[in-house]
């Protein structure tokens, strides 16, 4: 007889509840159900967890009321050896606190996790295939995530999943990326109309994400694609065209043209992110080699995203 397909309990700390962190955390409490003895915490700080911000109190609440336990503590100003002390407690971490005080914090986060012994670390990677991008891109914050995955793979005691996901779908939509230029009715593509993007929503990598850390046999020591879509820029405009039923442009920002601007003002983040997905490496991945396809888990595709929230923009 065999009980490998039973998932285990384990105790889990979330690290920060953003745009992130809120849908793990949501989509943990949920799937812990079916895995008795599971608990969830969340790390925050004090003044946090505290708020009278209404918005954000709402927040907090909700939390509770999801039965998660709040773990006042602060991932900039504690030291490494405080946060070590703290990730022992639990056996899985998983970062969802973002770039929180700029590229030093990943390292300082993946230490923590190494020096705590915890038996699980997910570093906050949710986004794009760093290592075959390689060192030295447009995007100088990926080498920081390069240097976590090397510090990760040197070991053994800690187990490590990255989660590969491409960009928040909404990102791609954004006016300050200017791919897609509303006003007018622009679509310009990052490298040419046939590269591609890989997109998945913060909801579908909550989802995904908590099915990935209950899933048995277990995970460890790989990387987990997900795709919500994968499209070109070219279908961006279609997609647009239908959606919001009005023509759309195609235009093309080169490689040399995006690495041209940014040369020109090398400290603009938004450039270093056009230039690097518009060399087109390590930004897309077929959706059919996927996590979520692999489970048939349904997912958000860039068009469903597009209908329910962008019909009435001009
Ligand atoms: N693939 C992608 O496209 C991708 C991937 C990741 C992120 N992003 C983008 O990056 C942005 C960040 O997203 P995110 O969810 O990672 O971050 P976020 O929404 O900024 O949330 C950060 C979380 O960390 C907490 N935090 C901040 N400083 C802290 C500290 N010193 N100690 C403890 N907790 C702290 C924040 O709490 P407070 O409420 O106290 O501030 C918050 O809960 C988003 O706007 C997203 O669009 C994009």
């Amino acid at each position: 007889m065999t009980t490998a397909t039973q998932p285990s309990p384990q105790s889990i700390l979330v690290l920060g509840a953003g745009e992130l962190g809120l849908p793990v955390l949501r989509n943990l409490a949920r799937v812990a159900k079916r895995v008795p003895g599971s608990k969830i915490s969340v790390l925050l700080r004090d003044s946090t967890i505290n708020t009278d911000a209404s918005e954000k109190k709402l927040e907090i609440d909700e939390l509770k009321g999801l039965g998660i336990h709040m773990i006042p503590a602060d991932l900039v100003n504690d030291s490494i050896d405080q946060l070590a002390e703290i990730f022992a407690r639990f056996d899985t971490v998983i970062g969802c606190a973002g770039m929180v005080a700029g590229r030093e914090t990943p390292m300082k986060l993946a230490t923590a996790a190494l020096k705590s012994g915890v038996r699980r670390y997910f570093p906050w990677q949710f986004g794009v295939d760093f290592e075959v991008i390689g060192r030295g891109s447009p995007q100088d914050l990926f080498d920081a995530q390069l240097d976590v995955r090397e510090l990760l793979r040197a070991q053994d005691k800690t187990e490590w999943v990255i989660i590969s996901t491409g960009m928040f779908t909404s990102f791609l939509f954004e006016p300050v990326f200017e791919v897609v230029d509303f006003e007018n009715d622009t679509v310009n593509a990052l490298g040419g109309l046939d590269n591609s993007v890989t997109l998945t929503t913060p909801d579908d990598i909550g989802k995904l994400t908590a099915e990935i850390v209950f899933f048995e046999p277990r995970f460890r020591n790989e990387i987990v694609y997900l795709s919500g879509d994968t499209v070109q820029y070219g279908e961006v405009a279609g997609i647009l065209e239908r959606v919001l039923g009005r023509p759309f442009k195609r235009n093309v920002w080169t490689v040399p043209q995006l690495l041209d601007e940014l040369q020109k003002d090398p400290t603009h983040h938004i450039k270093k992110y056009r230039a690097v997905f518009a060399q087109g490496r390590g930004v897309s991945w077929p959706k059919a080699e996927t996590f979520n396809e692999q489970q048939s888990i349904p997912v958000t595709t860039a068009e469903q995203w597009a209908k329910a929230n962008l019909p009435g923009r001009k």
